[in-house]
């Protein structure tokens, strides 16, 4: 017993100075260094950027952040050629060169950035970006009929505020512009996010995604940006 424990220490022991030996200190990127970069997106303040589409990231957790870094860099989301705006974020992968430099960086950011209503809210509810996706018209949104459609289809997932239910893999919903949601539903929609066999979460989202028209989707975005 006293032996077969001495080996398992030694494995270990072996093991972490493994680990160590992979990613030296000098290779983690600074997190703070990295995050000037990801405001250049995604805002100086993390609130969202309109010029860059990047949304805003203030609010969500670290583990949301580090796994959708993850699925940027294994392509599991950002894999469809329509998904213009996802690519963006594949050119950060050689920056976010490691693991640990990944969980550092969203450390960082879920750690130091609060949310500023005054930076989202005050964002204009048109497109920017004009492709397939550049056209959605959201001014006929109904915030009532979204309220209905919430409560029954994504309620249960995504918790009664919008705030994310750690057991149902999901995060806060509340500091999208607009815009984004939209996408991120028709993305979901039309196979361009959640369809990758690799993307084991997106995979519990896309389902419910499927069968909305454009009106619930307005509709949808309407409740949300408006009311949670
Ligand atoms: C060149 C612009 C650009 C830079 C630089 C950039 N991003 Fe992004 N990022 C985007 C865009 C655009 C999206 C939205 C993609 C989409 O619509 O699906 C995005 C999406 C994301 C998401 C997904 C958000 C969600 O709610 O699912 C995370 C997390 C993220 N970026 C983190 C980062 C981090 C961390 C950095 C810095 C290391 C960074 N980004 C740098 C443009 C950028
Ligand atoms: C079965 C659970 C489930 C239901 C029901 C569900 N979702 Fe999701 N949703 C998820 C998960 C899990 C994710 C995160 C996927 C990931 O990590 O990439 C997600 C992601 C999203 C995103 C992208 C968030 C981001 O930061 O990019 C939006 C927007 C969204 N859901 C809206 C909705 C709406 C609106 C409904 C109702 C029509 C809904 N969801 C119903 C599980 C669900």
């Amino acid at each position: 017993m006293i032996i077969k424990r001495l080996i398992g220490i030694s494995l270990a022991i072996f093991a972490s100075m493994a680990i160590s030996q992979e990613t030296p200190e000098w290779q983690i990127a600074d997190p703070a260094e990295l995050a000037v970069m990801c405001g250049v997106c995604h805002g100086p303040t993390m609130n969202g950027s309109i010029r860059r589409d990047g949304p805003a990231l203030v609010g969500l957790s670290a583990e949301y952040i580090a796994r959708q870094l993850r699925g940027f860099a294994d392509e599991s989301r950002g894999y469809d050629d329509r998904d213009v705006l996802g690519k963006f974020m594949e050119r950060m992968n050689g920056m976010l060169r490691n693991e640990e430099t990944i969980v550092a960086v969203s450390e960082y950011i879920a750690n130091t950035y609060a949310p500023n209503p005054e930076e989202y809210d005050a964002r204009p509810r048109t497109w920017l970006w004009q492709s397939e996706y550049g056209s959605f018209d959201l001014s006929g949104g109904d915030a009532e009929s979204g309220q209905v459609l919430y409560a029954t289809t994504c309620f249960a997932c995504h918790g009664a505020d919008g705030e994310g239910l750690d057991a149902m893999y999901t995060d806060t919903l509340n500091h999208f512009s607009a815009e984004y949601l939209a996408r991120q539903l028709q993305y979901y929609r039309s196979g361009v996010r959640g369809a990758h066999p690799g993307d084991t979460y997106g995979a519990l989202m896309a389902p419910m995604a499927a069968n909305l028209s454009d009106q619930d989707i307005a509709d949808l975005v309407t409740y949300i940006t408006g009311e949670l």
